[in-house]
């Protein structure tokens, strides 16, 4: 009998580029996505790519409601995998009431949920973000979480201290935090992407729109950090490989090969780079030479961060296996395919 994984946030882009990975791996899938940032052609994409087109559904997981109706109607659930959150460190700044509501209600309504329909398994994402600025580097799991510097990474935070309160108060639950540092790239196929909605946040969707002339310059958020050139760093990885990493703990978890009832894991390469450097790669990769002008920092931003990916290495047998400039050619592949199919 085929395993089904409900993916929360499943037409965004990490969850879209792990959903292929689980179909790969032979399970099926069903994701719900409130569509806020996100656009459901990207289902037919998957489809395209796979062969198999994932049930969907479309409601909020932050209504109470609807989340547990889902899952009194969705009886033959294996494992959760919750990616559905606002993931913008510096938007999450600017709003960070509907930060705060947005991915800690959903995430409380998903563990309500598991306890009441018995689905023990979940995978997390979590992030990079809930180290804050390192007092040493490269981190590893053990390395002190800190108050982030936003209210995003705040969300992560917290929503960790959900899993790891319920698990140690209700039995039977297991997880897996999944530490993600910054996902970016697209599929080979160039069909699915990173499709920011409005103007985006990250910065690798910006620098491929200013490559195709949709935005006039990347503004560069800051050169007098303390890193080698100035400009903030960050441990870029290939969001497929960090999809890969998915599929590996969902097995772990359904295999029962999980050594506690709650893992977290690093997923980076463990190579930093600046955003300079990022210009750099990207015009050896793609040999676009971007306009950007250097501005002051961005509020919410830590200047330096990137991992050891030792444990995941060890423990999951997972490595991140794509280059930067390869990872930024898929990125640039992407923007052009979405201007050739406008
Ligand atoms: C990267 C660097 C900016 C835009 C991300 C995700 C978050 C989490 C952690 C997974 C920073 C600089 C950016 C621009 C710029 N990932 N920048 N000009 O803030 O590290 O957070 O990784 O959970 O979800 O958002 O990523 O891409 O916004 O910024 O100079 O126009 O690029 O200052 O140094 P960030 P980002």
């Amino acid at each position: 009998m085929t395993k089904k994984i409900f993916v929360t946030g499943g037409i965004g882009f990490i969850g879209s580029h792990t959903i292929v990975e689980l179909q790969n791996a032979g399970y099926d899938v069903i994701t719900v996505d409130d569509l806020s940032n996100s656009n459901i052609k990207i289902l037919d994409q998957i489809e395209k790519i796979t062969g198999k087109k994932p049930e969907f559904e479309q409601f909020d997981l932050a209504d109470s409601a609807k989340t547990d109706d889902f899952f009194k109607r969705n009886n033959d659930i294996a494992a959760i995998i919750h990616f559905a959150a606002s993931k913008a460190v510096g938007e999450s700044v600017k709003i960070p009431l509907h930060y705060y509501w947005n991915n800690l209600v959903s995430t409380m309504n998903i563990l309500k949920c598991q306890l009441k329909y018995h689905i023990p398994n979940l995978v997390y994402s979590s992030s990079c973000t809930v180290y804050g600025q390192p007092d040493h580097l490269p981190v590893t799991e053990q390395t002190p979480r800190k108050d982030a510097e936003s209210p995003y990474g705040n969300t992560k935070r917290i929503s960790e201290d959900f899993l790891n309160d319920s698990i140690k108060a209700y039995p039977g639950l297991k997880a897996i935090a999944l530490r993600y540092f910054n996902p970016i790239g697209a599929h080979p196929s160039s069909l699915i992407g990173e499709l920011p909605v409005g103007v985006p946040q990250n910065l690798i969707p910006y620098v491929t729109q200013t490559a195709a002339g949709l935005r006039d310059e990347l503004k560069v958020y800051g050169d007098d950090y303390n890193t080698p050139d100035g400009s903030p760093v960050r441990d870029y990885i290939y969001v497929v490989d960090l999809a890969k990493a998915h599929v590996v703990a969902i097995n772990r978890l359904l295999e029962g090969k999980n050594k506690s009832d709650y893992e977290i894991f690093n997923l980076g390469t463990g190579k930093g780079s600046s955003v300079l450097e990022i210009i750099n790669a990207f015009k050896k990769a793609t040999g676009v030479k971007l306009k950007y002008e250097i501005v002051g920092r961005r509020a919410g931003d830590i200047e330096k961060i990137w991992a050891d990916t030792s444990k995941a290495n060890n423990e999951l047998g997972w490595k991140a296996e794509t280059g930067l400039e390869e990872t930024l050619l898929s990125a640039w592949n992407w923007q052009k395919h979405l201007e050739e199919n406008k």
